[in-house]
Order: structure tokens, then sequence, then C-alpha cells
């Protein structure tokens, strides 16, 4: 194929020592000129790198008055030879460091308006800046290290899951709606006027009917959707790695998994993860980490203090356990020089988490000092620095309520405390399952239990027995795996058979009509012959975002959206012509302005 004369012939990445003397054309962006009076340097930007562009008198002629009117993020082609810096100009910080272009033609191929931020990433415009001009916001090296870390991804997990016979299918975007948990996103059928197709929260029925068709190992990079309150790591359309095995076993599932994450963690890190990974109960992670998703990179676990403190003067401790709840806490080493100004902080932070209030102690020379100090017997205060082991110096922070929430408020205080005080080792990531979680949990708005994953996850075995007496006992073949405190993915064993899937739905108080209306093509399925199947889902947005080192998944989606679920670029959501509202009999009603 001719090359046009603008045409580059390397990338800005690209040219080193070894190049010097060749005539060489590069394309890109101004990113940054610098004005010598009689020199003119450029920094031509593309998605490889950065080379500086040198225009002279001797050499560019022309080119150098021409160099003048150049502004940042005009796209410019320029011809030149490729020039050995002199000894002391090198720049090891570039990889084109070694070189620079001494140019001698430039043909601008497209001016540029002032960009509303610059292309740089020590600048942090504000978000709401970046994500208008997100084109712009996309060329920062920054961003297109993440993006192409995330491209990596794809690769990483596309070539584990070819080498081990699993087969990529896709399902569809446009299904029937079956709330899994979140709101779905609907959309209106024209066709079928007043009848609506759903977004998939997950392909999840899919996945499973694959395995009844007999697709034994699946899986799908797919964008899933869920209409519910956005954060940090939560979109309304995010990527899951979908999952789905049959005739296997959580075992089998989980080891796969791990050496996904083991051929991921070679591939993107350079490192060597140690398989098999850590296991903790999700009893466990709630009992000492107060979380299913543990940050569990720095100590401070939680210690439970009820039994210390059972008969205590110290009313709220005594009636709290009385009434069933725990006394449950932290012991932050070195924490007594907290002021008070700091500890009222601590006590706010914890009616945030919906708490009741945060007793504080500091351990003196002498024992337990404090204001609720005075309530406590010899005893307990010798038995608190006891449970806790700790020294004089030290603070213990407590918190009395019902169980779980008592461990769900020290968990956060715990987290809160850790990343304050810089405890967490950011420098490696951590894994680790969280299994054996509650089938069931109950819902009080709606007085019945629901499924804590999804209406098939299958209970464990040795429960089955519990499910008629104690439901909420029952344990399910259940497992997320948490990284860095974040729940990266999350699946089960299913059930299969059809009886028990019945119970469960009596259990959920899930009708026959309503089972049938809502899932009748999954169980008609089951009843021609379903293998044992079990799967799982990764946030792959998420896995992203940790193996990148960021803080928002935002920062590796292309196009993300805001927190408010607006995508301040195209301006979605927007108003629509009434005439397509028409053509699908749909009728907005206002919004109460009160
Ligand atoms: P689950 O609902 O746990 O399981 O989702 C799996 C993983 O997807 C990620 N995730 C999200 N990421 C970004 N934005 C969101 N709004 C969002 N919601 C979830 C999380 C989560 O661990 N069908 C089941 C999986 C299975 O049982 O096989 C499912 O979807 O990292
Ligand atoms: P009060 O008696 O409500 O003034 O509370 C005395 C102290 O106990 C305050 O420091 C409160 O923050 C704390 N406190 C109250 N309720 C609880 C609770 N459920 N758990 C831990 N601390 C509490």
């Amino acid at each position: 194929m001719q090359r046009e004369s603008w045409q580059r012939t390397h990338t800005c990445g690209e040219l080193r020592a070894e190049h010097a003397g060749q005539r060489v054309t590069l394309n890109g962006w101004v990113h940054r000129r610098r004005d010598h009076g009689g020199l003119i340097f450029i920094d031509l930007r593309d998605r490889y790198g950065i080379t500086q562009v040198r225009f002279n008198p001797d050499v560019s002629g022309h080119a150098l008055e021409e160099a003048r009117e150049l502004k940042s993020e005009y796209v410019i082609s320029v011809t030149g030879t490729v020039e050995k810096r002199p000894e002391g100009m090198v720049n090891p910080n570039l990889a084109t460091g070694e070189i620079e272009l001494a140019a001698e033609e430039l043909v601008v191929l497209s001016p540029a308006r002032t960009t509303p931020f610059p292309i740089d990433d020590r600048i942090e415009a504000s978000e709401e800046l970046r994500l208008k001009y997100r084109y712009l916001d996309l060329r920062r090296p920054e961003m297109q290290k993440n993006l192409l870390l995330r491209n990596r991804l794809y690769q990483a997990v596309r070539s584990y899951f070819a080498a081990n016979d699993f087969v990529e299918i896709e399902t569809p975007f446009l299904m029937r709606s079956t709330p899994e948990g979140a709101r779905d996103f609907l959309v209106p059928s024209r066709i079928h006027r007043g009848k609506f197709y759903a977004l998939p929260q997950s392909p999840q029925t899919y996945k499973q009917i694959l395995m009844v068709a007999g697709f034994d190992r699946y899986y799908q990079i797919v964008r899933c959707f869920r209409d519910e309150d956005l954060r940090a790591d939560r979109q309304p359309e995010f990527t899951q790695i979908d999952v789905e095995m049959s005739f296997v076993t959580r075992e089998d599932v989980m080891s796969m998994v791990e050496g996904l994450m083991a051929h991921i963690f070679r591939d993107i890190l350079g490192e060597e993860l140690q398989t098999p990974l850590r296991r903790l109960t999700y009893d466990e992670a709630m009992r000492r980490y107060g979380s299913d998703k543990p940050e569990t990179r720095f100590g401070l676990e939680l210690v439970e203090v009820s039994d210390v403190v059972r008969d205590s003067g110290f009313k709220v401790f005594r009636s709290t356990v009385d009434a069933g709840g725990i006394v449950t806490g932290l012991c932050l080493p070195g924490g007594a020089r907290y002021s008070r100004k700091q500890i009222d902080e601590l006590t706010q932070f914890v009616l945030q988490q919906n708490g009741k209030g945060l007793v504080s102690l500091k351990v003196g020379e002498n024992g337990l000092e404090g204001g609720v100090a005075k309530f406590l017997s010899d005893a307990e205060k010798t038995g608190l620095v006891k449970s806790f082991n700790a020294s004089a110096g030290d603070l213990l922070l407590l918190v009395a309520d019902e169980p779980e929430r008592a461990r769900t408020v020290a968990g956060a205080l715990r987290l809160h405390l850790g990343q304050r005080e810089g405890l967490i080792d950011t420098s490696r990531h951590e894994l680790v399952w969280i299994v054996d979680f509650p089938l069931l949990e109950w819902d009080e708005d709606e007085e019945r239990y629901v499924a804590r994953h999804h209406p098939f996850t299958s209970p464990m075995d040795e429960d089955l027995s519990l499910l008629d007496t104690a439901p909420e006992k029952v344990r399910a073949k259940a497992y997320d795996l948490v990284m860095d405190g974040n729940e990266i993915a999350g699946g089960s064993i299913r059930i299969h058979r059809r009886e028990l899937q019945k119970k469960m739905f009596s259990l959920l108080r899930i009708g026959d009509q309503e089972a049938e209306n809502k899932f009748g093509f999954l169980l008609e399925a089951f009843e021609y012959g379903a293998p044992p199947h079990g799967g799982i889902a990764f946030g792959f947005d998420r896995l992203a975002m940790l193996l990148a080192g960021r803080s928002t998944i935002r920062d590796v989606i292309a196009f993300p959206k805001t927190n408010r679920a607006v995508s301040l670029m195209d301006g979605a959501p927007s108003d629509v012509d009434p005439k397509q509202l028409e053509e699908l009999g749909i009728a907005v009603i206002p919004e109460d302005k009160d």
C-alpha cells in the first residue's frame, strides 16, 4: 500500500538511539511547545509515548515559522531526521529520551481549540469536566494506561478460558424481566404495545439453561444492567466475567477461579499468586472483620467482649447483652493519644453508620480510664484489657448492639481507622474467599425470607434438615472472592432438582403461580435433564480497577456514568420525541413537584 507523505513511519514511543540518522515521519498531538527564541521544541504525543521534536533554523527552514503557530493538542505530521541527543540532554524518564527528531517538514492535520483542562497526569481537573470531555480525559497517559490494562485483562481472561475448554456464548440483552435483587432497566416493546423487555442484571438464567443444553463449561465477558443506587464501585451498566460449569462441586469452581486469578496475576502484574487462596467463613469474617468483604491487609481485628461485660454496671452493655445483643470492638495501639475532638469524630462516624454510640476507654499505666470506666468493675476492666491484649497507651473502642449491626458498625470503624492511620499495606494485593454464607436473610419490610445470593443457590447438604426447622441457620453453597476489601466475584452451586427448588420458592413465599410466571421456562428446562451445575461472576470493572491501582471503577471504564447515572458527554438520559412515546403507547406521568 502506498504511504501518503504525511503518514507516520513510526509511533511516538518507538524511536531509540539505533534509529539515529534515519528519516522518519511521526503523527500525533502537540503535547507541549517550548519556545527558546530561535529554537522550538515540541513534545509530540500518541498512545505509544512522547517524542521530542526540534525545530531549528538550520534544518527546519519554513517549518520553524509554522511551528510558532502550533498550539497544544493540534494534530500534526512531522518529517525529519532522528538525532542522538547530546550527552547530558538525555531524558531518562522518557522511553525515547535518547533521541530527538530534527524537523524538516511540518503538516498541520487538524487544529484544536484550547482544551478545558490540560492533557496532563499531574493536573486533576474536576471529575465532572473530565467526564464531559471524556475524549480529552482519555488522552491522558494515565487513562490510556488504565484502558490498555483493561484490554490486556480481556485477553488474559479469554486465553485462560480457551485453554481450559470453555465456550464463549453470547446471551440476549433483551430478556424477560425476572428481578434478581436490584431493579430492572426496562425496554418498551413497540410491536407488543404495553409489554416490556428487561435488560439483564446478569445472564444467570441463560447460563443455567446453557448447562441444560450441554455446554458444560461456559463463559462470557458480558455487560449487565442494574438500576440501583450508585457508588464508587457501582455503575448502572457494568461488565462481568460470567462463568458456569456442569458436573462440578464448589471446590471445582473455586479452583478454576484460582487458576484464572493466578493467570491474571502473572500476566498483568508479573506476580506469582499463592494458591489455594485463604478461606474465611462468613461467620468468621463477620466476627473478626465485621464485613463480608474484609480488608485483610491490616490487623485491628474485632474482639467480642459480651461475656466480660454482661453484668456490667454500665447499663448500655448489660441491657444490650440481656436483649440478645453483643458488645464488640477493637484496640487501637497507641490510640490513647487521641484527643477528645478526635474521639468525638469517631463517635460521629459510628452514628453515621447507624450505630448507637461508641464507648472509648484509654489504657493507662494503671488500667482503663475514660468516662465509662467508672461504671466498670475491676474484673471487667482487667477482663477487657486481657481480651484485647492491650497495653498502656492503647485505646479500646466498643459498640453494643444487636449482633449483625454491632459487627457491621465496628467493622466500618475498623476500616476507617485502618485508612486514617495508614495501616493498610497497599503495596500488595490480598485475595480471600468468603464461604458458607447464610442461604436466606429476613426482609423486615416484606416480612419474609429473601435469598441472599439468588433463589437458585443450593443449600449445604448437611443443613438441608434445617430448612423446615431453622431456615435462618441454613448455609448456602455460595462463595465470594474478595480482593483488597472489595467483592470482586460471587457465585454458587445451583439447585438442579425440582423438589428442592419448589421448597426454596415456598420458603421465599414465591407462590406456584409467581414462580411459574417468573421462572417457568427455567423450571421447565430443569425437567429435561439438568446436570448438577454451579458458577460464578466477576465484577470485571472492579478487578480492573484494583489491578490498575485506582479507587473508582470510573477510571477503568471508557465512558462511565456519574453517581447520578448521567452520561455528561452525550447527556443520557434525555427527553425523547413525543412521537417515539406515542408509537410505544407510553405516557409519562409528570413528577410531583413538592
Ligand atoms: P453478583 O450480583 O454478586 O452475582 O455480581 C457479580 C459481581 O459483579 C460485580 N457487580 C458490579 N460491578 C459494578 N457495578 C455494579 N452495579 C455491580 N453489581 C455487581 C461485583 C459482583 O461480585 N449471577 C450472579 C453470579 C453467579 O451466581 O454466578 C451475579 O450476578 O463484583
Ligand atoms: P449515653 O448514656 O447515651 O449518654 O451514652 C454514654 C456513652 O455511651 C456515650 O459515649 C455513647 O456514645 C455511648 N453509647 C451509647 N449507646 C451505645 C452503644 N449501643 N454502644 C456503644 N456505645 C454506646
